[in-house]
């Protein structure tokens, strides 16, 4: 039948602003209370595994002794016994009583170009940097009102590295990230709550909360990147608290994205997404959002003059690791570690700018893309699987023996179409099985960096 124009026109309109006014209201009625039953319930912004790829910047006075790694100070004046070689280091090396905040003056910072490394970061293809605002020696790359005179306004570079640094890689369209350490391995009011077993909190309500809070509403940081958690439960830090407060008040509410270190016994099961263990890879496809953190440099995430060649991971092996992590499921969070001077060493620069080239030809399968059915194959050479709908890329991480690859997973359909990224004929292929599996025929594969070649199969099931 037909609807009289003067009658559907209203309804149209009714209809129209009930939606709006339904967008409206579950945009504002988006809260969150402090358990992790509703937290945990929270969607991830989808902005975050679309990214796929991030970067990780530890930065800080450790970059300064630039000695074995990050944990220097713990090592050398923490742990008990503490590690000989850090102990030898500085007796060999500095005056007898130098303190560790001494290296704070010579954290210069004066070559440190924003944009120069912003626009690494942009040709390294990621989508998301993750600073360390705070690591566990307390020190803030930023004027934090909460640490006097540790901090990167008042001492070293006299500049807000924090606020620096965010300006010039979100005038490249990437996001923005801040990872702060809860604990502070020497900080009094921490070491005091330490031996009343974390009965008592001073050190959250007078210093962590506090700077925390500021740190959000001054760099409204998309990603907050918690860590230095183990030492006491969530409940101890007020996790839960500040994450209601985040989710449901904050200027980023909307956006943020948070990891999995909120106490003892988080990592892994509560938060946004898991990082699980540093570096870790699951076995298998999981079921929650993960992001794999790893460093180019394999025995450190701060920078370190006693840096060799070999212990630095290859394009290839990175490559590998990023096609793995994205078939998994995961994001890819590559660290490199800045100088006290500022710059970005040339080699992770090279390594960055590799990862880019890269991501330029075979990016399509990396960016929003979903786990396929199946994530792996290994009947010829190890095969990682990545999709968007029907169509399936398989990624080769090594060069296939023969100039065929046998692909036994996707079912094929007479309109199956199979091209090679960065080369536009399509390739001849035949079923193995009428339903089952391919033989691909290959051109001459091209030198690429990163050594891993991806092959687009359109209409696949
Ligand atoms: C957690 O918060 C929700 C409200 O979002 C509430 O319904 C639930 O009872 C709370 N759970 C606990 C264990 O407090
Ligand atoms: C910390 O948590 C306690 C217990 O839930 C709560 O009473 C207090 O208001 C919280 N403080 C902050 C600053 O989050
Ligand atoms: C593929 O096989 C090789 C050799 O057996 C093995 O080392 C590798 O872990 C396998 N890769 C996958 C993705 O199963």
């Amino acid at each position: 039948f037909q609807i009289n124009r003067s009658v559907e026109q209203p309804v149209v309109i009714m209809l129209t602003a009930f939606v709006f006014v339904v967008a409206l209201v579950s945009q504002t009625a988006a809260r969150y209370t402090a358990n992790w039953t509703s937290l945990d319930a929270r969607p991830l912004p989808s902005w975050y595994d679309e990214a796929k790829l991030g970067i990780f910047i530890h930065w800080g006075v450790f970059s300064v002794p630039g000695f074995v790694n990050e944990w220097f100070w713990w090592y050398w004046q923490g742990q008990q016994p503490p590690d000989q070689k850090c102990v030898n280091y500085m007796s060999k090396n500095y005056p007898p009583g130098f303190s560790y905040p001494q290296f704070a003056p010579q954290f210069h910072a004066q070559f440190f170009d924003p944009g120069e490394w912003a626009d690494i970061f942009k040709a390294s293809g990621a989508k998301y940097v993750v600073l360390t605002a705070k690591h566990h020696e307390g020190f803030t790359n930023w004027g934090s009102p909460y640490s006097w005179n540790w901090n990167s306004v008042d001492t070293g570079p006299h500049r807000d590295l924090v606020q620096d640094l965010g300006d010039a890689v979100r005038s490249r369209s990437l996001h923005y990230g801040l990872y702060n350490s809860l604990y502070e391995w020497f900080h009094p009011l921490y070491l005091m709550d330490k031996k009343n077993g974390f009965k008592t909190q001073v050190f959250v309500m007078d210093k962590l909360l506090p700077e925390l809070y500021n740190m959000v509403v001054r760099y409204k940081p998309d990603v907050i990147w918690s860590d230095g958690d183990w030492e006491a439960p969530d409940t101890y830090w007020n996790s839960t608290e500040f994450l209601a407060w985040l989710y449901s008040d904050s200027p980023v509410k909307d956006t943020v994205v948070t990891n999995d270190r909120w106490g003892a016994g988080c990592p892994c099961k509560h938060g946004g997404f898991y990082n699980c263990k540093d570096k870790y890879t699951p076995g298998q496809l999981p079921t929650h959002k993960w992001e794999k953190c790893t460093s180019v440099d394999k025995l450190s995430w701060g920078y370190r003059r006693d840096m060799r060649i070999s212990e630095l991971m290859d394009l290839p092996t990175i490559i590998k690791d990023l096609v793995q992590t994205v078939a998994l499921g995961g994001n890819y969070l590559l660290n490199v570690g800045p100088t006290p001077d500022g710059m970005i060493p040339t080699v992770f620069e090279e390594r960055l700018r590799g990862v880019g080239a890269w991501l330029e030809i075979n990016g399509e399968a990396i960016y929003a893309s979903k786990p396929w059915r199946v994530q792996a194959e290994n009947s010829t050479i190890p095969i990682w699987y990545t999709s968007k709908g029907t169509t399936v890329y398989a990624i080769l991480t090594a060069k296939p023996p023969k100039p065929t690859v046998q692909l036994l997973e996707p079912k094929t359909s007479p309109i199956t179409k199979v091209t090679l990224l960065g080369n536009p004929k399509p390739l001849s292929w035949s079923p193995i099985q009428p339903n089952a599996g391919l033989v691909i025929l290959l051109p001459e594969l091209p030198y690429i960096p990163g050594q891993a070649w991806t092959l687009r199969l359109d209409n696949i099931q």
